[in-house]
C-alpha cells in the first residue's frame, strides 16, 4: 500500500501544480505542531522565493483548490504561508480498512530484494557469553528481521572467534591437567575419541586460568603460541581438539542465543576464513596494492578527504602472523564467493569503527568486494550500570548474559505472582517473556551509537516508554477481545467506521503510520524508530482505552468498529514486536 503521507503529498501537490507551481512543492510531512493540524506543507514558504510572491498568497490559492477536496476535514492556510491539514475522517478509515485486509498490514515488499548478510553476535569460543555481547545480539537479530519484513533475503552469520592464540592456551592448560590423552601424543596415528574431554563448564574455566597462567608465564605463554602454531599448520591431534572445543562451545552458545530468541543462518568463524589469506595476500601484492613498511605488509587506506589520519590496514606482521583485518578481509572474500551479497552489515562496539574503516576501504580498494557493495557498520554503544560505568555485577566482575537474564527472570517472576492467579508454569514462561521484552527493549529503545544506563528497575516496569509496558497493552487487549468473543458476538468482516472522537483519530492517525515508520527504520537501520513508533501507538490505544466504552457499547456496528480498531492495534504492536525479536504472553 502507498504511504498515507504520499496520498496526501499527491493530493497537495496536484493543487500546487493546478495553481501553477512546481511539482516539488507539495511535499506534506506529519505536523510538528499537533495541537494544530495532523499534517502540513512548508512548499509555500519555498515557492515564494522562486515566484517572488508572498508565502501566504501561494499558501492561500492552494488552500482554495484543497478545501473541497475529499481526502481532508480542514485545510488552512496561516500565516506567514503554512498549509495545516486535517485527514478526513472517512478516508482515514478506508485506508485502515485496506491496512487490515492486507497480510502485511500496508507494508510492501522491496522493489528489489536484495541478499544482505549481517555479522553480529560475535561471540569467542570457549569464553562464556557476557553482558558486552548483549548489544550485538539484541541489535543484531532486530535489524535482520526488519530486513526480511522489507522482503530482503537476510543472511545472520555469528562470525566467531575461533581463531588464535585462545585454542593454544586451552590446548597447554589441558595438557598440564591431562597429560595422557592421545592428543598430545605426536606419534599417535588411530582415530581421536569421538566424545571431548571436557564438558562446558570446564572449558569455561580452562580458558580465563590459562589466560592469566600466560600473562604471569613467559614459558607457559610461549607454549601456547607455540600450540597456536603448530595448530594452524595442522598437528593433527589439536585438530581433533579444535573440533572438541568448538562443538561443546557452539552447543552452549546456541542455547544461550537461544534464550535470547536469537539465532543464526550461518555458524562460520574466524577459522574458515584462514584457508582464503594466501591466495588473497599474492593477489593483494601482485596487485601492487601491498607493500612492505617496516616488515609488516600493509595496504594505504587514507583518502584525500579525511579529517583524521587513516592508518594504513596491516595485513601480516612482520613474523607473517595474520590479524583481526586480515581474517575480515579473508571473510569478505569468502562471503563473496559463497553469496554475493549487495550488502554487508556488521554489528559491534563502536570502538571498532576505525577497524572497519581500514577494512571496507582496503577490501574495495582491492577488489575483494564489487564497487557497488555496500558495507555498513553499525557501532553501538556501551551498556553502562547505574553508576555510568561498563554495566558489571555487585563484586564488580564481568557480568554473564545467563546471569543476567536469570535475574530479571527471577524479578518478574515474583511480580508476576504478587498479581495473578496463574499456575506455575504459566507464571514461569510469562516472566520468560516479560524479562526478555524488558532487556531488548530496554537496549533497542536507544540510539544503538550512544552509551546507555542498563536500569533494571525501569526497564522492567509496566509504566512508561518500556517493553513490559508494550505488552501489557497487548496483553489488555487481548483480554478486551476474549471478553468480546465471549459475549456470542462476533466482528469478522465488519468495518472500521470513521472516528467519531478525538482520540479514536488520533489512535487511527497512529495506525496509518505503520508502513512508513517500517520502510523507514530498516533504510536507516535504527530500530529505535520501531521503539519510539509503538510506544506513541500504545499511549494512543491507551488513551482511546480510557476514553472510550468498548464491551458497553450499545449500537453493535460501532462496537464491532472498535473491535477491528483493536485487532488492528494488537496486529500491528504484535507484528512490531515480533521484527524486535520478542512476544507477548496471553496475560500477565
Ligand atoms: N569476536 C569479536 C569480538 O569479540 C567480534 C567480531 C565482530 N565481527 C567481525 N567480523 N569482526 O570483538
Amino acid at each position: 500500500m502507498k504511504k498515507i503521507l504520499d496520498l496526501i503529498t499527491e493530493e497537495v501537490t496536484a493543487a500546487f501544480m493546478q495553481a501553477g507551481y512546481e511539482e516539488k512543492f507539495g511535499k506534506v510531512t506529519l505536523s510538528n505542531r499537533p495541537d494544530l493540524c495532523e499534517y502540513q506543507c512548508n512548499g509555500a514558504m519555498a515557492a515564494a522565493k522562486q515566484y517572488k510572491k508572498a508565502p501566504f498568497m501561494i499558501a492561500d490559492e492552494v488552500a482554495a483548490l484543497l478545501t473541497d477536496n475529499a481526502m481532508f476535514s480542514a485545510v488552512d492556510s496561516v500565516k506567514p504561508g503554512f498549509l495545516n491539514l486535517k485527514i478526513n475522517e472517512t478516508c482515514l478509515a478506508s485506508y485502515l480498512n485496506q491496512m487490515q485486509a492486507d497480510d502485511k498490514l500496508g507494508v510492501e515488499k522491496v522493489a528489489e530484494p536484495q541478499t544482505i548478510m549481517i555479522d553480529y553476535g560475535g561471540p569467542n569460543v570457549a569464553k562464556p557469553l557476557h553482558v558486552g555481547h548483549l548489544r550485538s545480539a539484541v541489535i543484531g537479530e532486530a535489524v535482520k528481521r526488519m530486513g526480511k519484513f522489507m522482503g530482503h533475503e537476510m543472511i545472520g552469520d555469528v562470525h566467531l572467534g575461533d581463531w588464535g592464540l585462545q585454542m593454544g592456551l586451552i590446548i597447554v592448560e589441558l595438557k598440564e591437567r591431562k597429560p595422557e590423552l592421545v592428543y598430545f601424543d605426536a606419534a599417535y596415528e588411530g582415530d581421536y575419541p569421538e566424545e571431548a574431554p571436557f564438558v562446558i563448564a570446564e572449558l569455561e574455566e580452562i580458558y580465563p586460568t590459562a589466560s592469566a597462567k600466560s600473562k604471569e608465564d613467559e614459558v607457559y605463554k610461549e607454549a601456547a603460541m607455540q600450540a597456536t602454531y603448530e595448530l594452524q599448520n595442522g598437528r593433527k591431534g589439536y585438530q581433533a581438539l579444535l573440533k572438541h572445543i568448538l562443538h561443546v562451545s557452539v552447543t552452549d552458545l546456541k542455547k544461550n542465543y537461544e534464550k535470547l530468541n536469537v539465532s543464526f543462518e550461518l555458524w562460520k568463524g574466524e577459522s574458515d576464513a584462514q584457508p582464503y589469506i594466501p591466495d588473497m595476500v599474492d593477489k593483494m601484492k601482485a596487485g601492487g596494492f601491498a607493500y612492505e613498511s617496516e616488515g609488516a605488509l600493509v595496504v594505504d587506506v587514507k583518502e584525500d578527504t579525511d579529517t583524521k589520519e587513516i592508518p594504513p590496514c596491516i595485513i601480516l606482521k612482520s613474523d607473517g602472523a595474520s590479524l583481526y583485518s586480515t581474517t575480515d578481509l579473508a571473510t569478505l572474500v569468502m562471503r563473496m564467493e559463497d553469496y554475493d551479497p549487495e550488502t554487508i552489515i556488521y554489528i559491534t562496539d563502536k570502538r571498532q569503527e576505525l577497524h572497519f574503516k581500514q577494512v571496507f576501504r582496503c577490501a574495495k580498494k582491492t577488489g575483494i568486494v564489487k564497487p557497488e557493495t555496500e558495507l555498513k557498520h553499525i557501532g553501538f554503544g556501551t551498556m553502562n550500570g547505574k553508576d555510568g560505568k561498563p554495566f558489571k555485577t555487585r563484586q564488580g566482575g564481568v557480568m554473564r548474559l545467563e546471569h543476567l537474564l536469570d535475574d530479571i527472570k527471577e524479578q518478574m517472576y515474583a511480580k508476576i505472582c504478587e498479581n495473578e492467579t496463574m499456575d506455575e508454569e504459566e507464571a514461569r514462561k510469562t516472566a520468560q517473556l516479560v524479562a526478555l521484552s524488558a532487556i531488548k527493549y530496554g537496549d533497542l529503545s536507544n540510539q544503538a551509537s550512544k552509551d546507555y544506563v542498563f536500569d533494571v528497575e525501569r526497564f522492567t516496569s509496566f509504566e512508561g516508554n518500556t517493553g513490559p509496558y508494550i505488552l501489557y497493552t497487548i496483553v489488555r487487549m487481548k483480554s478486551i477481545l476474549k471478553k468480546y468473543a465471549e459475549t456470542g458476538k462476533s466482528a469478522e468482516g465488519k468495518a472500521i467506521l470513521p472516528a467519531t472522537s478525538e482520540s479514536a483519530k488520533g489512535l487511527m492517525l497512529e495506525l496509518a503510520k505503520f508502513n512508513g515508520v517500517m520502510e523507514n527504520a530498516f533504510s536507516e537501520l535504527a530500530p529505535h524508530k520501531i521503539c519510539a513508533y509503538i510506544y506513541d501507538l500504545a499511549n494512543a490505544f491507551n488513551h482511546f482505552y480510557h476514553d472510550t466504552k468498548i464491551l458497553a457499547e450499545a449500537d453493535a456496528d460501532v462496537q464491532a468498529s472498535y473491535i477491528r480498531m483493536l485487532e488492528l492495534t494488537k496486529d500491528v504492536l504484535e507484528t512490531s514486536i515480533d521484527v524486535l525479536g520478542f512476544a507477548a504472553p496471553e496475560r500477565m
